[in-house]
């Protein structure tokens, strides 16, 4: 009898994984020169060789992506959404004049990492996933500022679990005045790497204060709620979706997913400015992203106040029934009615 390859698993503790590097068999690599992409060649070194005069080094010519493959529960592959990852890397490459990376290549590298290492991919039912993380650089020495003249596209896959100890269960954050994480007319709506570092700070002001998760306001008036520093912001008010519209914060794949969800549930959206003022009307409220999923947010502390939201111990009612039906439909168990799964065959 021939022995499903694909079926074997590694041998990893898939209950108890975290959100973290775990060592998969190869990741996948193109590089731009002379005007193209190369063909994609997968690799198993973990390490990127570089020049020290590369200008991801020095002047942060980086962009990246996040997005999650899931097992079904007759061992399907799937991936959720990876055209918009792909999109949205787009324009932050077009933003900090890095070339263009087609849908094609994008998901031509979806495809082959998780294919090259299936045996990783998180069995369907043990709530871990396999976080897929493409990455692109300028490469090639240069000195003076301007855009690299080479570069390197990487997406490696790695299996993972909860990003918040404990997954669904709610965390509390902070209104961070302190620090900004994105100018009015920078670079908040793009995924690149300068926007993190930017946002250190304040994730760090954060946990010192025992607040795992930190919340941003608009950095020119400090009145309208952007996002949180990896997640975007959400609030239940009635049967009512809402969630910032900002030009700092970063399209969430996961947002826009869940406001269709919403919808579909019969509630109605509402995207549109928040102003920090609302807190107290907001029955629930959650951080949506793809590494965080959707979690719940059960305390606010803004301005010397407390906020709390639903009954301050579980998640509520609305932001449980959004996770359960996105939860669903990304490992296959709800009818994928808005052709979300990409299937890797
Ligand atoms: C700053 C920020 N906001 C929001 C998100 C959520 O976006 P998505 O749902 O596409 O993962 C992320 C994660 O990618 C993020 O880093």
């Amino acid at each position: 009898m021939v022995m499903n390859m694909k079926k074997t698993k590694a041998p990893l503790d898939w209950k108890n994984l975290s959100f973290e590097y775990n060592k998969t068999d190869c990741n996948i690599r193109y590089y731009w020169k002379d005007g193209k992409w190369s063909d994609g060649e997968l690799v198993t070194d973990e390490s990127v060789p570089l020049h020290m005069a590369a200008p991801c080094l020095h002047y942060g010519q980086e962009a990246f992506e996040g997005l999650k493959a899931f097992e079904t529960k007759d061992g399907r592959a799937v991936v959720f959404r990876p055209v918009e990852n792909s999109r949205r890397l787009q324009r932050s490459c077009e933003r900090i004049f890095i070339p263009l990376i087609s849908d094609e290549i994008f998901l031509d590298a979806v495809r082959r990492v998780v294919d090259a290492n299936w045996k990783y991919l998180p069995p369907y039912g043990t709530g871990a996933s396999m976080y897929i993380r493409p990455l692109v650089i300028g490469t090639g020495a240069r000195v003076g500022l301007g855009p690299a003249s080479e570069y390197l596209f990487v997406m490696f896959a790695t299996p993972v679990g909860p990003y918040y100890k404990g997954g669904f269960k709610p965390v509390k954050a902070l209104i961070v005045e302190e620090f900004d994480r994105a100018a009015p007319q920078g670079v908040g709506d793009c995924k690149v790497g300068g926007n993190y570092a930017a946002g250190l700070s304040g994730a760090q002001f954060g946990k010192d204060r025992g607040y795992p998760v930190v919340l941003y306001l608009d950095s020119r008036e400090k009145r309208y709620i952007d996002e949180f520093s990896t997640s975007n912001f959400i609030a239940i008010r009635g049967n009512t979706y809402i969630t910032p519209k900002s030009n700092s914060i970063l399209p969430s794949i996961t947002n826009d997913s869940l406001s269709v969800i919403a919808r579909d549930l019969g509630m109605e959206v509402e995207r549109r400015q928040v102003e920090a003022s609302e807190l107290a009307s907001f029955d629930e409220v959650g951080a949506v992203g793809t590494a965080a999923v959707i979690t719940p947010v059960n305390h606010i502390r803004f301005r010397e106040r407390d906020y709390t939201f639903g009954d301050g111990e579980n998640a509520g009612p609305a932001i449980t029934r959004l996770y359960e039906r996105l939860t669903r439909i990304q490992t296959g168990d709800y009818e994928d009615a808005h052709r979300w799964l990409y299937e890797v065959k």
